[in-house]
């Protein structure tokens, strides 16, 4: 087995299926991880799976996922749009990292327009709800196929 990828989960992401369904879906987190598990075993992949609401453990994890896995699937949350210690935490490990969102920020509020995470990730997918971490994983597989 390959390193493995790690799925980074930020703030309030730990309520989804209860926060705002009409925006984020249904599924809970854990259905999530479900998911993402069965996709990235059929790709050749363990994942780490980890959710904080605490930006320095968002931190923490993607260095961890530098020294040790393969690459790093993000759903930065609220600190997409506010966060420098995300972005330095990316551009500070040298694995494909792919930022994704169940919504698509671009067409909601102004102030989720900018991602500091975007300047530093190598992919965005947004706006596709759990199926953007199935992309994001297939995206992950496929950076890693090409270096
Ligand atoms: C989100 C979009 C962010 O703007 C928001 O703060 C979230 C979730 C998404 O997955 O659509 O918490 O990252």
């Amino acid at each position: 087995m390959p390193k493995p990828i790690y799925i980074i989960n930020g703030p309030n992401l730990n309520l989804l299926g209860q926060r705002e369904p009409e925006v984020y879906g249904s599924q809970t987190l854990a259905d999530i991880q479900t998911l993402c598990d069965a996709r990235a075993k059929a790709l050749g992949f363990d994942i780490v799976f980890m959710q904080s609401n605490i930006e320095g453990e968002l931190v923490d994890a993607l260095q961890a996922a530098g020294a040790g896995g393969a690459a790093v699937v993000i759903n930065p949350a609220a600190y997409t749009h506010t966060s420098v210690a995300l972005y330095d935490a990316i551009k500070a490990i040298d694995i494909p990292v792919i930022e994704v969102h169940l919504s698509q920020p671009h067409s909601r509020e102004p102030f989720r327009v900018t991602s500091y995470v975007s300047a530093a990730a190598k992919a965005t997918i947004s706006g596709m709800g759990a199926q953007s971490y199935i992309l994001g994983l297939e995206a992950a597989a496929h950076a890693l196929k090409k270096s």
